[in-house]
């Protein structure tokens, strides 16, 4: 089912009536938004990802949500863009489903497979970090572009950092947890993905910071030098802005100014011209607002 092009009048109502934009939460840092993991067991009522190892077969149907007793189990995700796609058209193509490709698409209802997935090819990108550790990690193919981007907002006089970069699945149980267990799960989910369903997870996105002031993270970020300049300028060096504002019934996230998605030059540049903002759209895929 073709994903419709923008989210529907009762879903923008639905939206601004509970506040949203106002309610995002900083999600992407790797403690959870700067809040340690909990040190007790964080009370995960369903699809829990409590436990620090992966599922032990990997797979969309073993993964932690798929298991959850009386959910469906996710069909095999489309692997391709559908022939009437706007991304069909590019001379390019690339696998949506393997987390080695840049146009790997991971949503709620697209986990990674293997869910314990590690890149093989992480390095450290010479620019700006506000982290370190495995945080200040991207895949090479990320990190030379990040690197041009870095440079480019510099010679613009716009300070960026890379304030969370690649996140390991069990990474990624401390940072859902954490959330679940500040804000219960329902609004954990509009901002963190659960293990195995981040993009962190790829080292083909990032965070970005302006290495100061109060609105890291936070809904007021969208107005700082640092993401005006990104929205206007990363597809120039093939990244999107993942979750764009009001999209979420098609991301299933809220805004996240900072949240930066490498899909190559030649698809970020024709999805800047078409004016089309969401992978999902992009590649001819069902919205994905909710864990199957
Ligand atoms: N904040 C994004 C959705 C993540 O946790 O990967
Ligand atoms: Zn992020």
């Amino acid at each position: 089912m073709p994903a419709p092009t923008a989210p529907t009048r009762r879903a923008i109502a639905r939206l601004l009536a509970a506040g949203a934009g106002l309610t995002a939460l900083a999600a992407c840092t790797p403690d959870g938004g700067n809040r340690p993991p909990s040190s007790a067991s964080p009370s995960v009522t369903s699809a829990s990802a409590s436990q620090a190892a992966p599922p032990s077969s990997a797979g969309p149907e073993t993964s932690a949500a798929a298991t959850e007793p009386g959910t469906v189990a996710a069909p095999a995700p489309t692997a391709a863009p559908t022939p009437t796609s706007p991304a069909a058209g590019l001379a390019q193509q690339h696998s949506l489903t393997d987390p080695a490709s840049p146009w790997l698409v991971v949503n709620k209802h697209r986990p990674l497979s293997p869910a314990d997935y590690v890149p093989a090819d992480l390095v450290q990108p010479n620019i700006a970090l506000a982290v370190s550790g495995e945080s200040a990690q991207l895949n090479s193919t990320t990190a030379a572009a990040a690197e041009q981007m870095f440079a480019a907002a510099a010679g613009d006089g716009v300070t960026m950092t890379l304030a969370s970069g690649y996140r390991s699945y069990g990474t990624q149980v401390a940072t859902y947890n954490s959330y679940v267990a500040s804000r219960g799960q329902a609004e954990a989910d509009t901002a963190s993905a659960r293990p195995g369903f981040s993009e962190h997870q790829t080292g083909w996105a990032f965070d970005i910071g302006d290495g100061g002031g109060a609105c890291g993270f936070q809904p007021c970020f969208a107005e700082q030098p640092a993401a005006v300049w990104a929205k206007a300028n990363a597809h120039r060096f093939g990244f999107v802005v993942r979750y764009p504002w009001m999209f979420h019934q098609i991301t299933g996230y809220y805004y996240e100014s900072w949240h930066l998605r490498y899909i190559g030059v030649e698809a970020a540049m024709d999805m800047a011209a078409k004016g089309i903002v969401t992978l999902e759209e992009y590649f001819g895929l069902e919205a994905a607002p909710g864990y199957l």
